[in-house]
């Protein structure tokens, strides 16, 4: 593993390398200390970059599977061309299976797999189809983020004041993000929004990623600990919910990090809208209802530590699950790159 400190304005959170052989993305666990690239050519090297969150965030870990696979290809074509169905069929099964919850990575890997199934031809030819799908799929990341920005841009407007939870910002997509979308996207317009930000434990995507890359945008970001919701709420600080999702059921039930479904019924409380913005690959029509969605459990020590200083008893039990699934009967709207969408939601493939 190779690993570049970067020091440009604008560095995305996952792409190719600039020669096209290797998974290039922000070490987002070095955040925000250090802006750090990686660039990963390994298949054990990509499944860790996922599993550890170094890339992380329902879209970019999608762009990364695609990215990753791509890579592999290329190389196996050169490298093993006997083997090369098997390699890239057996890559393709651990990649999709880094992590379970955000339906995106198993979109993006079976899209670059299907991809290069092209009948007859030799594998460097079906190495560069592969490669050429996930540069779609990236491209299509950025386009649908700008999409979002623009259509939750309409239920918002400067001058306003939005909690988020985790980080659904350009950091967990090729593009502007989802739930911050509309931010960046009125910012542009020189409508200002102020975010409120919850530090989202037990790993602080909130504190660590979205705080400081609203910091680095020039949007005014206010840090919460995620306690303190029902408080601002009851404040009247609050103007609406802005969220992203790793998975959305077709009956609207959406998976997303844990303490989202909290913030949901709070909001509910308050009378809040609690919007759901993210792109269609997100969308999981044969997923029927939050119930039947994965959720990842992750482990205990995340609870127990803080950035890996301990703060609780070694052995206590722990309950550490890195998702929970908000009812749509909660969820105001859901907006993706098609539109805005109200309840009662039916998706369908
Ligand atoms: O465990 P993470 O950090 O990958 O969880 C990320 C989230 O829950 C995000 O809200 C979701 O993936 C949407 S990102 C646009």
């Amino acid at each position: 593993v190779a690993s570049l400190s970067v020091l440009t304005a604008a560095t995305p959170a996952v792409r190719f390398a600039a020669d096209g052989t290797a998974l290039q993305i922000i070490d987002q666990t070095c955040l925000p200390g250090a802006l750090v690239e990686l660039q990963l050519t390994t298949l054990a090297g990509m499944v860790e970059a996922i599993q550890s969150l170094r890339v992380r965030g329902a879209p970019a870990i999608g762009v990364a599977g695609a990215i990753g696979l791509a890579v592999l290809a290329v190389r196996a074509a050169v490298e093993q061309p006997a083997t090369f169905d098997a390699t890239i069929t057996s890559a393709a099964d651990v990649l999709r299976s880094a992590r379970p919850t955000a339906v995106n990575l198993a979109w993006a890997v079976d899209r670059v797999l299907a991809a290069g199934v092209v009948g007859g031809a030799p594998p460097a030819v079906r190495a560069q189809v592969m490669q050429d799908e996930a540069e779609s799929i990236l491209q299509e990341d950025i386009a649908m983020c700008a999409q979002i920005g623009a259509f939750g841009a309409t239920l918002l407007r400067g001058g306003m004041t939005v909690l988020t939870h985790c980080n659904a910002g350009a950091l967990a997509t090729a593009g502007i993000g989802t739930a911050l979308a509309p931010v960046y996207t009125l910012k542009a317009r020189g409508e200002v929004l102020r975010v409120y930000a919850n530090e989202t434990r037990p790993l602080l995507q909130g504190a660590r990623l979205t705080a400081w890359e609203l910091e680095r945008a020039g949007i005014p970001v206010t840090l919460l600990t995620d306690g303190m919701v029902a408080s601002v709420m009851r404040d009247g600080v609050i103007d609406a919910v802005l969220v992203g999702a790793d998975r959305i059921a077709a009956n609207g039930d959406v998976a997303n990090k844990i303490g989202t479904y909290g913030v949901a019924v709070l909001a509910r409380h308050h009378g809040i809208p609690f919007y759901v913005l993210a792109p269609t690959s997100t969308l999981d029509p044969s997923t029927a209802d939050g119930a039947s969605v994965p959720i990842e459990m992750r482990s205990p020590d995340e609870v127990r530590t803080v950035q890996r200083v301990a703060t609780a008893p070694a052995g206590v039990a722990v309950y550490n699950p890195a998702f929970d699934v908000t009812p749509a009967a909660l969820v105001s709207a859901i907006v993706t790159d098609r539109g805005v969408w109200y309840p009662p939601y039916h998706f369908t493939a």
